[in-house]
């Protein structure tokens, strides 16, 4: 295994937003590397989450990098004011788009990491032409719209191939996987080379989420 730092984004659609300064903040003091937004508009996934006005509330409630993944039909009209509300991080889905690269060149020009989201049944080769471009690829190891879900496990194998490419491109495009992972998932996806573990139930679910987080990094 390759002895690097994994990076943990712990997603807070699984927070009890009843709490959600108590939850940010338990959340930054456990070792989370970057917090994960999931923002779903009822369109692209069945399901409605949050906008600008809990991502503004997260980024004064903070200081750890804010990494939206937008599940809606229209991410181009989000780019400036996702920025503007404190996102470092922020990632479509392509197939929402018809030009995923202009879309990868505005989110850079706004100052934030471009990434993009390939679902269970999107195939690598979508990123043939835009991995150069990108800062990190989210794949998705669940089908969007809920937490809880369980891990699709061809999705390590999709990882290892994504790693493959990036290293044939001496490339330093980050792996990101997103649904479903636990302890029991995440040491394969490290080998396969992922850099970001995204968790919203494991972590949330747990009593003591700077074991989770630990656990998950598996030291
Ligand atoms: C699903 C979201 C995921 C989800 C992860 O559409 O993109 O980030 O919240 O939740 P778990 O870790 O519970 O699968
Ligand atoms: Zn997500």
């Amino acid at each position: 295994m390759e002895n690097k730092k994994i990076l943990i984004a712990p997603s807070i659609l699984s927070a009890d937003f009843g709490r959600l300064e108590e939850e940010v903040k338990a959340i930054e003091t456990a070792g989370a590397d970057l917090l994960h937004l999931d923002i779903m508009d009822g369109h692209y996934v069945p399901n409605l989450t949050f906008g600008y006005t809990v991502t503004q509330t997260v980024h004064r409630l903070t200081k750890l990098p804010l990494d939206a993944h937008l599940m809606v039909t229209n991410p181009a009209d989000y780019t400036e004011k996702m920025a503007a509300s404190g996102v470092n991080f922020l990632s479509f889905h392509p197939e929402t788009v018809f030009h995923p690269h202009r879309l990868i060149t505005a989110i850079k020009q706004n100052g934030m990491k471009a990434g993009v989201a390939l679902n269970p049944g999107t195939p690598l080769n979508v990123l043939n032409e835009l991995l150069p471009e990108l800062d990190f690829v989210l794949l998705m190891s669940v089908n969007p719209g809920f937490s809880g879900q369980k891990f699709i496990p061809s999705v390590t194998a999709k990882t290892a191939q994504l790693k493959q490419k990036i290293i044939a491109l001496n490339l330093k495009t980050l792996i990101e996987v997103d649904g479903g992972i636990d302890v029991s998932v995440a040491p394969q996806l490290i080998n396969a080379g992922a850099d970001i573990l995204v968790s919203a139930s494991y972590i949330f679910s747990q009593q003591d989420y700077s074991a989770a987080i630990r656990n998950l990094r598996n030291v």
